[in-house]
């Protein structure tokens, strides 16, 4: 397998000094191209911490990442910025969608900034709001939806441009059980055509759904292991 994602012997740590937060403690971690993995941790296990130095918003204290063969700590705020605007999706908690933009636009406005012309970009975002099954909303707002529907604005905007990798922070944190199914099945479809997908939760039912889980606790990864295969993974079986 591809590798994408090494982390070697990762720090980090906020407020060096007296009273410092080992936010993430000596983490060795790799990741392949095509995986869909679950991290998983109480909240202030560092769950955020990692993701943000996965997602390249953030660096390393200490320790080294490499991103698909390349050594994150030595490229430049360009590079970086990049990087994340080309091959990663990213998806929040709280949606983060531009309350008096409707759907389309708030789907459109990463590609704006990606220097994409408006016939594509119109042309994206819809294909985009089709994939997680909001094609008929297209000119909503976010408060004339519901949180399972935001966040499906949210999911398409995260892919419109065709990222390769998805990362998404406590995705269903806002979400009633069935939108969480919903979110949890595009995520798994998004997987299955190829993209690596890496979701937090503090949702142990959610990460029983994933195929690799790997567990965070104190900045430590406390286990890293595979699920058996379940019935969302089969689609139509039915027995546990
Ligand atoms: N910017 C920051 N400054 C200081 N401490 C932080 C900062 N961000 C997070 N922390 C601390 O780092 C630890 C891990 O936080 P975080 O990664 O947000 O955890 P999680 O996402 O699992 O809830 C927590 O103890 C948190 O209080
Ligand atoms: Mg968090």
């Amino acid at each position: 397998m591809e590798t994408l994602i090494r982390l070697c012997d990762v720090c980090k740590v906020y407020n060096p000094g007296e009273n410092e937060v080992r936010a993430l403690d000596h983490v060795n971690l790799n990741i392949d191209v095509g995986e869909f993995v679950a991290i998983v941790g109480h909240s202030g296990s560092g769950k955020s911490t990692l993701m943000n130095m996965l997602g390249c918003l953030d660096t390393p204290t200490s320790g080294d990442y490499e991103l698909h063969g390349r050594e994150v700590l030595k490229l430049t705020d360009n590079e970086l910025s990049e990087i994340r605007n080309e091959e990663i999706g990213f998806i929040f908690q709280g949606f983060n969608l531009i309350a008096n933009l409707n759907a389309v636009d708030n789907v459109e406005l990463p590609l704006i900034y990606r220097g994409i012309g408006k016939k594509e970009r119109r042309k994206l975002a819809g294909e985009a709001l089709e994939k997680v099954g909001l094609g008929a909303r297209m000119n909503h707002k976010p408060s004339e939806m519901s949180g399972g529907q935001q966040q499906r604005v949210a999911i398409a905007r995260a892919i419109a441009s065709g990222p390769p990798v998805i990362l998404a922070d406590e995705p269903t944190g806002n979400l009633d059980s069935k939108s969480s199914r919903e979110i949890l099945g595009i995520l798994r479809g998004l997987y299955e055509s190829g993209r690596t997908v890496i979701l937090i939760t503090h949702d142990d039912d959610i990460a029983r759904q994933v195929k690799r889980v790997i567990r965070i606790e104190d900045g430590k990864i406390e286990a890293d292991y595979q699920n058996e295969e379940n019935e969302e993974d089969e689609g139509d079986v039915q027995e546990a």
